[in-house]
Order: C-alpha cells, then structure tokens, then sequence
C-alpha cells in the first residue's frame, strides 16, 4: 500500500515546553522507543507514533537518523496500520540487521472481542521504505493463552539462531517467551524465559536483553507493579534451557517519567538505553500545544565491579556544551547557603557538581540544591541529599514545587557514598525536562517539568555537616534543531 505522509508534515505549534536537546515528534503523540540500531554508519530510532494528533491512537512507527547520537534527522513513517493483522496498530518492537537489510519486527495489535496480538516483521532495501513479510504474522497466537497480553518483540542473533523474546501474561504474573528462528519467518516456541515472582507485575512489557562482560541484563517495563517502574535484572541467561536466573535486580530510573526503555549496541561496542520520557498516567500540558512524548538523552551503560549497571550521559552530548562557566563555592558552613545567577538567558544547561562532607565525626549530612525560577509563583526545584555515615549512603529526593502546570512529583533513590565522603551529580535541564544522574550513573531521575518561567538561579544549602564543593560547572547547551 502507498502512504505518502510524512511525520515532518505538520509541524506542532511552537510553545515554550518543546524541547532543545531531546528527540521528540514534529508533532503528535509518540511514546515507546522502538527498532533501536546501528546500521551502515547511522543511528536508527523508531518510535511509537500517532501521527494523527497528540493522543494515543493506532500506533505507526516514526523513523528517525543520527550521524552521532545527538542531532537527529526525521524520515517518512516506516510502518503503518494497514494490514488485516496489525489495522489498530503497530506495535512495540524492534530492528536487527538481516544479511545487510534493515528488519523490522513489531507486534501487530487487532482490538475487540477478537483482541489478538502477533508478531509481525517488515523489511527495507534502503533503510527508509519498509515491506511487511507476505508470511505475516509471522508468529500468530500467544502459546500462552492470553492473546492479547502478547506484544514488544526484541531479537538478536545468538550460535547461529535468532532469539525472539516477547512479553506475555499468565494467571496476573508477567512473563517473557523465548522463540528460536533460522530465517525471521518461521518460529519454535522455546518455554517460559523469566516469570514473575508474584510482586513484579502482571504484564511485562518492552523486553530486553544483552551481555556485558561476563553477564546478561534483562530491562522490563512491568505493569501495575507499584510505583512508575522500568528495571533491570542482572543475572544469566543459560542457552540450553532458555532460562534466565535473576541475580539481582534494580530500577533503571528513579523518575515519574521514564518507560520502555529499549537498548541497542552501536558500532564502537557501546550499550546505549534510550526511554520514552513521559509515562501512561501523568498530566501532558504539551498536548494541548498539538504534541506529546519525548526520548530520554542516550545513556550508555556499564557495569560497576560489584557488577551493578551503572547508566551514563552519552559522551558525543558534550559537543553542545557552549558558554561553560565554573563557580567557586568552596567551603558551605552548616546552615549557611551559596546563591548562583545564570547569566544567559536560556534555560536549557547542564550542571556538574562534586562535594565532599568535611568534619567526619558527624553522624549525619543534609544539604541542599534549590533550582529556582524567575516566576512569580516561587516554582523550585529542591534536590535533597541526606548522608547517613552508619549505613554509608546518601537518600536523594527530587521534589518538583509550586509548579502551576503539571503534576507534583517527588522521588527519591538511594546511592552509595563515595570515598572521602564525596558525592557527584549531572543535571541535564531542557524546557520540559529534568535529568540527574548520581554518582557515576548509579542512579538516575528524570522527570518532565512545565515552568511558567525559567530555572534561572541555584541555591546551595548545607543544613547539618559543612560542605566543600569541589566541583561547580555549568554549560549552557545548544539545540539539537537546527
Ligand atoms: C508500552 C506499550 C507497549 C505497546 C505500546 C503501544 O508503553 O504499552 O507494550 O507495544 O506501548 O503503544
């Protein structure tokens, strides 16, 4: 079939919340990444699209390119709903490179009382122009049982086979399928890969899995588990079973606005993770600007000794770093506070920040960093550091107040102190967004923001225990739309 609509056609309103250094849609809604991939020198993303207003509808799949990672290009929509079984959406899923041909696979989705969801594949002879297989779907019913909790296929090559798992649901516990393939076309249901164990939701949706070093990760987006929730497990995944026994296990993102997470390996051997940054529940103030839906900046991930994935800003961003600027805060006394102005006038920067907590005999630390607007309403965004030295950790708490528009969000983590008492933290702000990443990528909270002025001043606060600030960097950044 023949579409000639192109997700760039309609440009969105212009409203002050589009972002600068995020990828998001021309217009329209977008949420799950999807066909993440390093194919023939660039960068793929694929997208959950809706490219008929900035709702949810029958999912398209938009397409995007990157030379980088970090300026992105948009092309024409590479899947659309139009066949019988995929005609109220394509789907969750993902892309791999089949002898030179870039391949997608996704899940088709039919609603109703005939509710079915199948694994569907498409390919393309230049990267832009897909076809979906004449076998399609090329794997029709859930073995499972439960037709329509069936969806978000990831696929990679392993000893010759490609591995296919899918998320899936039985008796309220989530669940991932494994299916083996000599060719894309034709499956065998390999068992039950990884289950639920009861308190871990009752859909897993948008599966992952990979290798670093000696161990494998699984990334699931579990539903109505408490909290907004995208983890990780590390653990291994025995090849001859086709079972994964999970190590351990932790969240990916601390966040209200992190979901889907999907990841790919790109040419220089880097895992990079790329999440929808918004989530199913909260407010969207965008929509009314004719958009939705924005990816989170790349992270690569790596694994720290103790073998905990540790999720780092993509080195290639720091090209849009301009007007860097270094503060000397020094020694912050107990109860006293350190004020900054940005002198730009752009509320779009990062910030780096290290510390140390001096006089070691205090049991405890709590210090703060204030990012403050120029609204009259007092928006702020508190960032709370509380170290307690008995259990060498220090709980950090993200509050968003006063905020006018959008949700109040709180969130919180917890991290490992550093030596000498040290703790570091990147801030990426952009108009709608906020991303903090904690030492060394140990934990990260990204949540969308929507402030009537701008994040213009930082306040530092030490309220018990003095602080020496070793580190106080910021950079304006550029955008990533030119
Ligand atoms: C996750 C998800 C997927 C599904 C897609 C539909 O956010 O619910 O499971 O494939 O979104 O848009």
């Amino acid at each position: 079939m023949m579409h000639n609509l192109s997700s760039e056609q309609s440009s969105s309103l212009v409203d002050r919340y589009r972002l600068s250094f995020h990828f998001m849609p021309a217009a329209n809604w977008m949420n799950d990444p999807n066909g993440l991939i390093y194919f023939k020198g660039y960068y793929h993303l694929f997208y959950q699209h809706h490219p008929f207003s900035p709702y949810w509808g029958a999912m398209h799949w938009g397409h995007a390119i990157s030379k980088d990672g970090v300026y992105w290009s948009h092309l024409p929509i590479a899947l659309y709903p139009d066949e019988s079984y995929d005609c109220d959406g394509c789907f969750s899923g993902c892309a791999v490179d089949n002898q030179g041909k870039l391949t997608l696979i996704y899940t088709g989705n039919i609603n109703g009382e005939d509710n079915i969801q199948s694994q569907c594949a498409a390919q393309s002879e230049d990267g832009i122009h897909f076809e979906k297989y004449k076998q399609n779907p090329v794997i029709g019913f859930n073995p499972d049982g439960d037709l329509y909790n069936f969806r978000d296929p990831k696929v990679w090559m392993q000893d010759g086979l490609w591995h296919l798992i899918v998320g899936s649901s039985k008796e309220g516990r989530g669940r991932i399928l494994l299916f083996r393939s000599e060719d894309l076309c034709s499956w065998h249901y390999s068992g039950v890969m990884a289950e639920s164990d009861g308190d871990e939701g009752d859909m897993w949706e948008c599966p992952d899995l990979f290798q670093i070093g000696d161990h494998h990760v699984l990334i699931l987006s579990p539903m109505n588990m408490p909290g907004h929730r995208n983890i990780w497990k590390r653990g291994r995944f025995h090849t001859a079973t086709g079972q994964f026994l999970t190590e351990e296990w932790g969240d990916l993102d601390y966040g209200h606005d992190f979901y889907a997470a999907q990841s790919f390996q790109d040419d220089q051997g880097r895992r990079i993770v790329i999440g929808w940054m918004d989530s199913w529940t909260g407010d969207k103030p965008t929509q009314q600007h004719g958009w939705s839906g924005a990816f989170t900046i790349p992270r690569v991930i790596e694994l720290a000794p103790d073998g905990k994935p540790l999720f780092k800003p993509l080195p290639e961003l720091q090209q849009l770093r301009q007007a860097g600027r270094r503060d000397e805060a020094g020694l912050i006394a107990e109860q006293m506070s350190v004020t900054a102005d940005l002198t730009w006038t752009e509320e779009c920067f990062e910030v780096h920040m290290q510390w140390v907590w001096t006089n070691s005999s205090l049991p405890t630390g709590l210090f703060h960093v204030r990012l403050v607007s120029d609204a009259d309403c007092q928006e702020e965004i508190c960032m709370t550091f509380a170290l307690d030295r008995k259990t060498m950790h220090v709980v950090v708490a993200m509050d968003i107040l006063h905020a006018e528009i959008g949700d109040h969000k709180t969130s919180i983590c917890k991290c490992a102190i550093g030596p000498e008492w040290s703790f570091d933290l990147q801030l990426f702000v952009d108009r709608s967004s906020i991303e903090l990443f904690l030492q060394g990528g140990e934990a990260v909270i990204t949540n969308r923001i929507y402030p009537l002025g701008r994040y213009n001043r930082m306040l530092l606060q030490s309220v018990d225990g003095e602080v020496d600030m070793v580190h106080w960097d910021w950079w304006k950044l550029k955008d990533i739309w030119i």
